[in-house]
């Protein structure tokens, strides 16, 4: 049934005055190859008749909004590294170009005399069905696949002197002790944000003043966690007019060494122009976009070393967090819960970029009828890695529609779960589920942090989440069993689970959480979790909405209740061995960044007026603060350089709680001291 619909779509697609043109991009025996392929290895996803099953539509408008503004050469480096999704990369080269070659017969492109080869994929525009003898050549790079317009580079000062920035895998699974650097997303695989530096305490941080402001004129929500190897920094800037940058400074002066910036396809997004940051590794640098591409630069120079398409962008789908780097893997998730969409996992190959697996987030059996093929759990923040257990740990996001459920009756796993995965292979191993069945927008999204907890004489590595909903979700990474759940760290309506409906209800906590994205930090001298949370009274209100492809899909509405209502922003201590809050501080506003702990005793974080705040980490007494005059919502970092500590935090306010905007990474430290600059002074 489907072979013969395939022909007689083929034979409708390729009629024989179209293959007289002499300058076509393809030729009809090589589509007629292409099709035979496309039967065996792409018809049972994409349909028989290209018009999408469990894959998107290859055909017409969708396509065109996929790859309009690029060539063939972006098409087929998608399809050859990534498809067939079940099994990408084992055709030979010649089978994927004679795919590419069927898609663009089935997309209006003229066949001709000259088969599309290696060499000719970058001379077939998207935008237009023409031939190939009025569309402009590229150049024969092919390596370097155009998205919008190519990428722009700047190199403006040599790396400091013998540096090295290639990074390792025993450097990564390493990087606790090393004092020097911030090498990983989370500083380690378990997320801890924890640095053994001590040379600020909570005693003499009073004295941090700034040594640098790195302007990086791109003034948007700025969410970057910078990674710091050997005295070089990296950091991402927000999409400003379709464009971001990367960039690598100096760690000690705030010099900028070189810069790249990428230039955008089209995308949608619903919260805000971000990038959480870069994962650093095997001397590149890897860049998730808001147009779903993954990138792969020098590390040294900035040089694009290759990029690829992660998923379709025209659908709702955009990367906003730091890739994961692991044992040659690179890997992503994807934010777009707004939208009828499929959340997922995805690990690439760093070598070549091509696709290793992939791990679906929705789960049939637990959704009603179709439900679950929009039915979201996106993965956006970066996942812990437990190397030991040969896990990837991540927190997932709300199902879809975020607050109507009536179409998709079942727990909807694995959304708003806490996740383990087979590392190497994507297969599930474990899950936590904090909400069933969510209508509330409860999604777990701050990052997973790895500890040990503590139960009978037992030591148990353990895994925490402290979720939209409220609560620190402690389970047991070897089972995904629930060790305990903590006393809520925000304020929690009586009502809290109550359905949505027409007249609306109050809800605490709103949409927002709990705790955002904002990774926490743990300090294993404490055993307290550092968590950035919000109180904010939300009207949640149902309200039908139709579901397209590409159209933001809520199910309802939440709006912010009247101004003067609720609004507040807890900074917890939360004692991960009884769930008990040791202390908190209550920030004016609600909380949106990240924290960061250190064996000096000090956590810092930032709050939306500006000010970037350090505590004492046992007692929560607060002992410094500064104001970068611009919202402080970002991670705090530190590192070592020349035997002396610093600290650096990006001030570029908030999108989606109109924090005030800037576009500063703010560099402080201690006053040097007579020894400073000597690795073996003491400058406390
Ligand atoms: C097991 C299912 C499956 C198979 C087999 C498969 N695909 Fe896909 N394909 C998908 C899914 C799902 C997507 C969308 C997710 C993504 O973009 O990665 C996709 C995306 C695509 C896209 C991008 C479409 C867009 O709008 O961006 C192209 C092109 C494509 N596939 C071509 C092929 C070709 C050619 C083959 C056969 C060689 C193939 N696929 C085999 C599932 C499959």
């Amino acid at each position: 049934m489907r072979l013969a619909l395939l022909i007689i779509a083929f034979l409708a697609g390729c009629p024989a005055g179209v293959q007289a043109k002499s300058n076509g991009d393809y030729t009809g025996a090589q589509a007629s190859r292409g099709a035979t392929l496309y039967t065996q290895y792409c018809a049972q996803c994409h349909g028989a008749n290209l018009q999408g099953e469990s894959g998107p539509a290859l055909t017409g408008q969708i396509l065109r909004a996929a790859y309009g503004t690029g060539t063939a050469a972006q098409l087929y480096d998608f399809i050859s590294r990534q498809m067939p999704q079940d099994k990408p990369g084992t055709l030979s080269q010649q089978q994927y170009l004679d795919a590419t070659a069927y898609v663009l017969s089935r997309n209006g492109f003229p066949a001709g005399n000259t088969p599309l080869g290696i060499g000719t994929l970058s001379q077939v525009r998207m935008s237009q069905q023409s031939t190939s003898a009025t569309a402009t050549a590229t150049g024969p790079n092919t390596d370097e696949i155009v998205r919008a317009a190519p990428p722009v580079r700047n190199v403006y000062a040599q790396l400091p002197a013998g540096t090295n920035v290639n990074v390792t895998d025993s450097m990564m699974l390493n990087a606790d002790p090393d004092e020097n650097n911030w090498l990983l997303h989370g500083r380690t695989y378990d997320n801890q944000r924890y640095s053994p530096l001590k040379q600020i305490t909570a005693d003499n941080a009073k004295s941090l003043s700034p040594v640098a402001l790195v302007q990086t004129g791109m003034t948007a929500s700025f969410e970057t966690t910078p990674v710091v190897v050997n005295g070089v920094m990296y950091i991402t800037t927000p999409v400003v007019n379709s464009k971001m940058m990367i960039m690598a400074v100096n760690a000690a002066t705030g010099e900028r060494l070189w810069d790249v910036t990428y230039n955008l396809g089209p995308f949608q997004i619903c919260c805000g122009p971000v990038n959480r940051g870069v994962a650093v590794g095997y001397g590149r640098i890897y860049v998730a976009t808001l147009d779903d591409h993954l990138l792969a630069l020098d590390a040294a120079d900035g040089h694009t070393v290759w990029q690829t398409t992660i998923v379709s962008s025209q659908s709702g789908y955009s990367e906003t967090l730091a890739p994961q780097i692991y044992d040659g893997m690179v890997i992503v998730g994807s934010a777009g819960g707004e939208w009828a969409l499929r959340g997922f996992v995805a690990a690439y190959d760093a070598k070549t970029g091509q696709q290793r697996w992939r791990w679906m987030a929705t789960d049939p059996k637990t959704y009603s009828g179709n439900s679950w093929q929009g039915g979201g759990g996106m993965v956006w923040t970066t996942p812990a890695i437990d190397p030991k257990l040969g896990l990837v740990i991540f927190s997932t996001g709300n199902p879809n529609p975020d607050l109507d459920g009536t179409n998709r009756r079942g727990d909807n796993l694995y959304s708003d779960s806490i996740v383990a995965l087979d590392v190497h292979s994507g297969e599930l191993k474990w899950y936590y589920q904090e909400v069933k069945h969510d209508v509330w927008d409860y999604d777990a999204v701050s990052n997973v942090v790895l500890f040990d907890v503590h139960q009978n004489g037992e030591t148990i590595p353990a895994a925490g989440e402290a979720g939209k909903v409220g609560w620190v979700f402690i389970v047991d990474r070897r089972t995904g069993k629930l060790i305990r759940r903590s006393d809520p760290y925000v304020m929690m309506s009586k009502n809290m689970f109550s359905t949505p409906t027409g007249a609306g209800v109050d809800m605490l906590p709103g949409a927002n959480g709990g705790a955002e994205w904002s990774p926490p930090a743990y300090s294993p001298q404490t055993h307290y979790l550092y968590i950035l949370a919000m109180d904010q009274l939300m009207h949640f209100t149902t309200k039908f909405s139709p579901s397209a492809s590409g159209l933001i899909r809520l199910g309802s509405a939440f709006t912010n209740v009247a101004p003067g209502a609720i609004q507040d922003g807890p900074f917890v201590a939360l004692d991960v061995e009884t769930g008990k809050i040791a202390w908190q501080y209550k920030a004016p506003q609600p909380l949106i960044g990240g924290a960061l702990a250190t064996a000096g005793n000090v956590v810092f974080m930032g709050e939306g007026n500006g000010w970037f705040d350090a505590f004492n980490a046992k007692t929560g007494e607060r002992v410094w603060r500064y104001n970068l005059g611009a919202g402080v919502n970002a991670p705090p970092i530190t590192y070592q350089v020349n035997g002396e500590q610093y600290v650096a935090v990006a001030a570029g306010g908030n999108f989606q709680l109109t924090f005030p905007y800037g576009d500063t990474v703010a560099i402080f430290k201690l006053p040097s001291t007579a020894g400073a600059g000597s690795k073996a002074s003491p400058t406390t």
